[in-house]
């Protein structure tokens, strides 16, 4: 039977089933939101590289002993992912100081932080993913205090590696955002999800500090396109 109808359809991915209720197709799509959904825009090859970046930052997250949703690459758009029941609770990990932390606290963009801060957000379009903290997340009954543990141990490990990781690739790690699912075939596991890509994280050139993500379009800077793609021959680069 093919199916003609996406599972899910978000902003900027489609979720297909496959023939095996433990597996997806996930699609990138080339449509570019930001704002809730209030900016939008059609880049051609936007779906392309988020896919083949973020297939590329798995593999190292992978390699360092982190779970990730991705089974493997299928084309230039689509993966095939484990199946989760995503966790309503998106995780973000700052570095520096940058976009909704700079409106909230008033403080200037680019400031190195001594520890990282990570941050709670609850996944809710509607609500517009509000900033919630641990009390919240038990009170909503989003995760357990012992999920709430190990999403903290996870994000922060996933800095550490992607820290290093862009760091050699030229490129400073601002922050990120990350989505956690629990495996449909055995609930127990938690696996990071969604994507790891320029769309959800904050990356600069570290001698020119240039802006290389989301930003770009967010702030109408231009070249967004290029920027990902610069991002892309960087991390293959330093791949070999
Ligand atoms: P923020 O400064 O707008 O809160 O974003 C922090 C990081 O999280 C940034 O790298 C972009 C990413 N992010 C997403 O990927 N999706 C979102 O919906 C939001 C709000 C942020």
């Amino acid at each position: 039977m093919i199916c003609m109808e996406p599972l899910y359809e978000g902003k900027a991915k489609r979720l297909w089933a496959t023939e095996d209720p433990n597996v997806l197709r996930m699609e990138f799509k080339n449509d570019a939101t930001a704002y809730n959904g209030e900016k939008k825009a059609q880049f051609e090859s936007k779906g392309r590289l988020n896919n083949t970046i973020s297939n590329l930052i798995y593999g190292v997250l992978e390699k360092e002993g982190v779970p990730t949703h991705l089974i493997r690459n299928i084309d230039d758009t689509n993966v095939e992912v484990h199946k989760v029941e995503i966790l309503m609770v998106e995780v973000i990990v700052r570095n520096l100081s940058a976009g909704s932390f700079c409106k909230r606290t008033g403080m200037e963009e680019g400031i190195p932080f001594g520890q990282p801060i990570i941050e709670f957000s609850y996944k809710s379009d509607e609500l517009g993913d509000p900033l919630i903290n641990d009390d919240y997340i038990r009170e909503m009954k989003l995760a357990s205090a012992e999920d709430l543990a190990h999403l903290r141990g996870s994000a922060l490990k996933v800095n550490e590696i992607l820290g290093n990781f862009f760091a050699e690739c030229g490129l400073k790690l601002v922050d990120f955002k990350l989505e956690f699912g629990r495996l449909v075939k055995d609930p127990s596991q938690i696996v990071l999800a969604d994507e790891i890509s320029p769309d959800g994280c904050r990356l600069w050139d570290l001698n020119t500090g240039e802006k290389m993500d989301k930003d770009r379009f967010r702030r109408d800077l231009g070249n967004v396109m290029e920027a990902y793609e610069e991002v892309l021959q960087r991390v293959k680069a330093k791949l070999g």
